[in-house]
């Protein structure tokens, strides 16, 4: 089971996603959808399809509460329309009121790719730092760093070593004995990048969301796993024989700490050697307060005071080609920095799900799920559903040749980079006034 999900694996396809929900515990995006204004394109259309615990997330962006967005780039090729899925996500989340930071996984790159670290500066800003920025992420309401130059994100991410094992490590990620150490130490440093956002020095504790590709999600799962190990209480609800109480463990060896988290609560509490309990009865609005409560009493002692990270999962594209999606593959993927004529020229041979002859076409249809070009106008070109939909009908039922299709998705791909390609250039002039963007841009010259 454990190798249907590979963070590093050459193929990124995951065959089932369904399976994702039944052995994973991935929950449907569907279910959340409804309470979502505005949902983006990437929602509405299912290409988002999963998430962990985003209800947490929502909430807050509902209430105009404190959250947070993170998400990172591996710097190791051209920037493409697969980054492009995080990137506009992130930004999503920051127009939605969220604290956004976003990451140069440099060190991962490195370790895992053994990718030399000047090449890495020189890919994370020019190409994906250009491009985020040229996307609309707003530096003033945003945190970019490459995690190389981040100090807090290492010492994070010691912190978090000290509550994962090898065997644990092994077990998720199914290393072998030959791993470099290095490259288990670049998972600590995600796991610190995703909980960066909730260090005090950013205002503390929030919902964060992580939105990524399926395969992050052992990640996930480890950093929720680790985030609720380096806290110091740990809140459960009980009922025993219909009575309902509130128990807070205490999970470090920190002195006189449940007395005064007992002094604090408005509650009649019962204290044990290692817990303490009390009887609950209310909703939900007051067990976020307790929550409140143990989280301030957490951070006075110099605790952390997690929230555990939420996520979403996309579905990746398939490649240009069929197939999968891959730089090593020029012709599967377009570049969001490769010229604009080049890429029109790869839709107009990408594969689709037409037939073999336009009379066949007309008796069958053809088939929009098997279709590159579909994906394209669906994922990224085109904005308004309704006329997704007629696209889509007309496939379905013969009225549509591909070589119209074609022909739209390659000058809608055409303007777009254009338009984008140009928001690169004016993005330098934003980045130059940002802390470290004069470096950052000398990185590129
Ligand atoms: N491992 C991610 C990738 O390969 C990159 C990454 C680094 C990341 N830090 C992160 C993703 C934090 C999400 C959150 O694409
Ligand atoms: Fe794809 Fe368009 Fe051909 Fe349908 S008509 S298979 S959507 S290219």
């Amino acid at each position: 089971m454990r190798n249907l999900i590979d963070p590093w694996g050459v193929s990124c396809e995951i065959e089932n996603y369904e399976r994702l929900f039944t052995d994973f515990g991935i929950s449907p995006f569907a279910e959340i959808l409804p309470k979502i204004e505005d949902p983006h394109l990437y929602m509405r259309r299912g290409i988002i399809f999963g998430h962990r615990g985003y209800d947490v997330v929502l909430s807050a962006m509902n209430k105009k509460e404190d959250f947070a967005v993170i998400s990172g780039f591996m710097p190791s090729g051209k920037v493409h329309i697969g980054n492009k899925m995080v990137m506009d996500e992130i930004i999503w989340h920051q127009r939605k009121g969220a604290a956004a930071f976003s990451c140069i996984a440099d060190i991962e790159s490195h370790s895992v790719r053994g990718i030399p670290y000047d090449r890495c500066k020189r890919i994370g800003v020019g190409e994906y730092i250009l491009s985020l920025l040229a996307l609309g992420f707003d530096l003033d309401r945003g945190f970019l760093y490459f995690q190389s130059e981040n100090r807090r994100v290492q010492d994070l991410a010691i912190e978090a070593g000290t509550e994962v094992s090898l065997s644990e490590m092994s077990a998720i990620y199914g290393f072998s004995s030959d791993v470099k150490i290095a490259h288990m130490f670049s998972v600590l440093v995600q796991i610190a990048d995703i909980m960066q956002p909730q260090h005090t020095d950013f205002g503390g504790p929030k919902p964060t969301v992580v939105p990524v590709g399926a395969d992050q999600d052992p990640h996930i799962r480890l950093t929720r796993d680790v985030a609720a190990r380096m806290r110091i209480f740990s809140i459960e609800k009980r009922t025993i024989e219909g009575r309902h109480y509130i128990s807070v463990r205490l999970k470090k060896p920190e002195k006189d700490a449940l007395d005064e988290l007992a002094s604090r609560l408005p509650y009649e509490t019962r204290k044990y050697e290692r817990h303490i309990d009390f009887d609950f009865e209310a909703g939900d609005g007051d067990i976020k307060e307790i929550e409140r409560i143990v989280r301030e009493v957490e951070i006075e002692r110099g605790g952390y005071g997690f929230f555990l990270p939420s996520s979403t999962y996309h579905k990746f594209m398939r490649g240009l080609t069929g197939g999968k999606m891959s730089s090593s593959n020029p012709q599967s993927v377009i570049a969001l920095t490769e010229p604009p004529e080049e890429a029109a020229r790869k839709v107009k041979k990408a594969l689709t799900g037409g037939r073999v002859t336009a009379e066949e076409q007309r008796k069958y249809g053809g088939e929009p799920a098997k279709c590159a070009v579909y994906e394209l106008l669906m994922t990224h070109l085109i904005e308004d559903d309704a006329y997704m939909r007629e696209i889509y009908e007309e496939c379905k039922t013969g009225r549509k040749i591909c070589r119209s299709c074609k022909e739209l998705a390659a000058e809608l791909m055409l303007k777009f980079l254009k338009t984008h390609q140009e928001e690169r250039e004016n993005a330098k002039e934003r980045l130059r006034e940002y802390d470290f963007g004069r470096k950052w841009l000398s990185y590129v010259v």
